[in-house]
């Protein structure tokens, strides 16, 4: 039997990210906020889709992920769900549904799960949010950590630059990232540090690291959809390979489609009752 787990059609669950990475299988990951995208990625065969809080930034436009409800996050959820049949889809809580306060990130966090019927919440931060991902998890909600570059906390960091270059920084994401396994986390996104730290991370650890810009010593990938398929064209950070031009395929075709409802040549008799 294969153990790729593209080859299969086996749900995707908490416990089997685990498995891929003691057997050294990588875990691949996309963000997706609506139906039809969670559809292709997931038939595709994409281990975990991330309903993330980028959703703020390139669904609703804004600059940061801090404007975004949990409203609206489990509407994107819900959509997401429907065309999921295989992937684990995790949901991002949101800016201001969670921090200092442990008995609103549990309600916030079941009212993903009860609303959209998604598999598991991420939350961003370490020691600080201790409280919260302990009472999340003790509801049998799974939870995911994001450590190192956390958007939400854009207006304290001041910058999108890489975290954790000085050593402090780093002992601390590293303290942070075992104190999350220790809680009972199922797995760490780690955002924007240097590929050294990441990898150390990742070998200290039992749960698995996914990294976004933390080099090739994860044992997943992340990235967010509209920029790998080229439709998000404003955000080019050295960790972004783009596998697609849809913007470019896309104006073209819209630009095809108006000289043809210009010319009249559509429709055509055969595309008209
Ligand atoms: O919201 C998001 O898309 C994320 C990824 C960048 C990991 O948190």
């Amino acid at each position: 039997m294969s153990t790729n787990t593209k080859d299969n059609t086996r749900k995707v669950t908490t416990r089997r990210l685990i498995e891929m990475k003691q057997r050294g299988e990588k875990i691949s990951m996309l963000t997706a906020y609506d139906y039809s995208s969670a559809k292709i990625i997931d038939n595709a065969g994409i281990d975990v889709i991330l309903v993330g809080d980028s959703a703020s930034n390139v669904m609703a436009g804004n600059v940061t992920t801090l404007p975004i409800t949990l409203d609206q996050m489990i509407y994107h959820a819900k959509s997401v769900m429907k065309g999921t049949k295989r992937a684990l889809v995790v949901v991002d809580l949101p800016f201001g549904s969670y921090q200092g306060n442990s008995k609103e990130a549990l309600a916030s966090a079941i009212r993903i799960m009860k609303e959209s019927h998604a598999e598991a919440v991420k939350i961003e931060g370490g020691s600080e949010i201790k409280e919260s991902v302990e009472r999340i998890l003790s509801a049998g909600i799974p939870v995911m950590g994001h450590l190192g570059l956390t958007p939400q906390s854009i207006n304290k960091f001041g910058t999108y630059s890489v975290r954790a270059r000085e050593k402090a920084e780093a002992d601390k994401l590293i303290a942070d990232a075992l104190l999350l396994e220790e809680l009972g986390c199922f797995g760490i996104v780690l955002e924007k540090i240097p590929a050294e730290l990441a990898r150390e991370v990742s070998q200290k650890l039992t749960i698995p690291t996914i990294g976004i810009g933390a080099g090739g010593g994860t044992d997943g990938q992340v990235l967010v959809m509209h920029d790998m398929l080229g439709i998000n064209q404003g955000f080019s950070p050295r960790f972004l390979r783009r596998y697609a031009d849809i913007a470019t395929i896309m104006h073209d075709a819209v630009g095809h489609y108006i000289e043809d409802v210009k010319s009249g040549d559509f429709p055509s008799p055969e595309e008209s009752y």
